[in-house]
């Protein structure tokens, strides 16, 4: 296979450092905010020009979702105008786009697994600008491919079983919410999973989570039995633990949009075990 050029937006954060440790065999160039601030639309136009990258992965964001309820301009200057810039550019030089987009862009409402035309009605602040965000890449690159993920943990920054794992060092009891339901995705087997969509031209919008859904309790439960770690898990619920930002109740994603790549996502619980390894849990 002849090798591609690659451009990565984000690539300091947790998804961005889990594709350039698996992205091999292609030419990568990783960007982190200080190489292009992706709200100049300039930093961007130059970037894109310098790489001229057959593909763009855009995984750059505001990520505190908490944060982004407080800070709605700047949350819609990197995650909307900032992707915009970076779909403006991906046009231009004729470079192919894949974008992350996120669970939270649905309402949380159904409960069975949202399917990839399934409306959407985000209900912080973060999902609205990711939301907007899809819109805008549509209307600019037709054919990108907007994948959404949910739940994200891997090493190299903060994370779910991260926090669970600092938090039973000074806790014997851990209080966690129950009453949300979504599949934890083990950043390494995203990464597998975008470069082989990648390779294979992708486009249109497609949903990749891993496999299962548990709520935070469950998936809480999990990490402390899988670590041995000395504490012990409760089940709250939201309306005791209440944060700046809603988040939906139920955000599985069905995995059917990816089954004519012909890629099968293992289960959280195996990206768990292997996580832990790899932390050295
Ligand atoms: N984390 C989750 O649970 C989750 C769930 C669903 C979807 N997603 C989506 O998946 C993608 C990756 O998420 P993540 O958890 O890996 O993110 P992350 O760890 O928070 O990393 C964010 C990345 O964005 C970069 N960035 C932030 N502001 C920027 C700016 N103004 N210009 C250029 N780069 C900027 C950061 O660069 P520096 O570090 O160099 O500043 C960093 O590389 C995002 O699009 C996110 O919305 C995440």
């Amino acid at each position: 296979m002849e090798s591609m050029r690659i451009t990565i937006f984000g690539a300091t954060g947790l998804l961005g450092q889990a594709l350039v440790r698996e992205w091999q065999g292609d030419d990568v160039t990783a960007l982190g905010s200080g190489d292009a601030d992706i709200r100049s639309e300039g930093q961007v136009q130059s970037a894109v020009a310098r790489h001229r990258p057959e593909w763009i992965v855009l995984a750059a964001a505001y990520t505190d979702v908490d944060g982004c309820e407080s800070h709605r301009d700047l949350a819609f200057a990197i995650n909307c105008e900032g992707a915009v810039h970076v779909g403006q550019a991906a046009a231009r030089s004729g470079s192919r786009l894949l974008f992350l987009s996120s669970d939270y862009v649905f309402s949380g409402l159904k409960t069975t697994p949202y399917e990839i035309g399934d409306p959407l009605a985000p209900q912080s602040v973060y999902g609205q600008s990711k939301a907007e965000a899809e819109k805008r890449i549509r209307e600019i690159l037709p054919a990108a491919c907007i994948l959404r993920t949910s739940w994200l943990f891997g090493v190299g920054g903060k994370c779910f079983p991260e926090a669970i794992v600092k938090l039973t060092a000074s806790r014997k009891e851990l209080e966690v919410v129950n009453d949300q339901r979504g599949s934890p995705t083990y950043t390494l087997d995203l990464a597998r999973a975008i470069i082989q969509l990648c390779r294979l031209g992708a486009s249109g919008t497609v949903h990749a989570t891993n496999r299962g859904e548990c709520t935070w309790f469950e998936f809480a439960t999990e990490i402390v039995r899988c670590a041995k770690l000395p504490a012990r898990v409760r089940p709250t619920t939201s309306d005791q633990f209440v944060r700046p930002a809603k988040r939906p109740a139920y955000s599985v994603l069905s995995s059917s949009s990816l089954q004519p790549y012909g890629i099968v996502m293992p289960s959280w619980q195996d990206g768990l075990r292997r996580y832990l390894i790899e932390r050295g849990v």
